[in-house]
């Protein structure tokens, strides 16, 4: 039960694969636990600077039906991953989904939950629930509208279709497309270039910019100016600036 997500680590990388090919990673809500566990780990782990989620063939083709189709309001509820989409969405590094194949409905939500999204270019995507009579429950109507504006997010919610990765990649739900043999080597490469930078600034930054979401411009801003103030609290923008300075690499430490 344990291998339906896989964890692996490359340095400072971490990769985390739902592994139920079966059912092109339909995610149960054995699998959002597990998922939810790994998260709970990386959290206290500070070895790790870059989280990529990803499947084999398929980033995962939504919540599994089949789990869902007898429930009751409350059991519904109960089953929702936004709580560990939540986490995914906060966890204090970056965040990269690695998309192959489908990423529809729940399996497109947790997509979004991450910072960035490379997709390989026979992906499809899209949030087609309205075929099932329901609607996104993970977050996609919260967090689509804000990445691709509500008309774009209400047309794909609406008709239910699914978009190529190429349309994705122009509605602004990804940020790059690579070819299907080279995704997770992409995604990799991406995520070393994170690892380079200062984890202190990038986790910085991420909190500035999820804080921001919903606020006014100036609780935003006050925010913003207090989490930069802070970061000179730190070793690393001493590093960063004494070895711009210095006309030297900077040496990290994340602290
Ligand atoms: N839940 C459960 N099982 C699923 C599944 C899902 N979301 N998606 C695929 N599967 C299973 C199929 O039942 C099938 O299993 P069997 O071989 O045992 O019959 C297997 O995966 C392969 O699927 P298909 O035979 O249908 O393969 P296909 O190539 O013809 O089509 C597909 C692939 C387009 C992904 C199609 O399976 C499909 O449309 N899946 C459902 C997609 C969907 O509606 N997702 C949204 C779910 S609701 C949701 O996510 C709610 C939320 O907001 C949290």
């Amino acid at each position: 039960m344990e291998d339906l997500v896989l964890l692996e680590k490359i340095g400072n990388i971490a990769i985390l694969k739902i592994n139920r090919p079966e059912a092109f990673n339909a995610l149960s809500k054995k699998i959002v636990d597990l998922m939810d566990d790994i998260l709970e780990t990386l959290k206290k782990d500070e070895e790790t600077r870059v989280l990529i989620v990803t499947g084999d063939k398929h980033f995962a083709a939504g919540a599994d039906i089949a789990d869902m189709v007898e429930r009751t309001p409350e059991e519904a509820k109960a089953f929702l991953f936004t709580k560990t989409f939540e986490k995914l969405e906060n966890i204090e590094m970056p965040t990269i989904a690695a998309i192959c194949g489908y990423a529809l409905g729940g399996g497109l939500e947790l997509a979004l939950a991450c910072d960035l999204r490379i997709a390989s270019d026979e992906a499809q995507v899209g949030l087609p629930e309205i075929n099932l009579g329901i609607m996104p429950g993970a977050g996609g109507t919260v967090r689509l509208p804000k990445l691709i504006g509500e008309a774009k997010a209400k047309e794909l919610i609406y008709l239910g279709e699914r978009l190529s990765a190429s349309e994705a990649y122009e509605y602004g739900i990804i940020n790059k497309i690579v070819s299907k043999e080279n995704l997770l080597e992409e995604a990799i490469k991406l995520a070393e270039k994170l690892a380079k930078k200062a984890p202190t600034a990038l986790r910085s930054a991420k909190k500035a910019i999820n804080f921001s979401d919903g606020k006014s411009k100036a609780d935003a801003f006050n925010k913003e100016s207090e989490i930069w103030a802070e970061l000179f609290s730190t070793h690393d923008q001493k590093e960063g600036m004494s070895a711009f300075l210095e006309k030297r690499k900077p040496q990290y430490k994340g602290e």
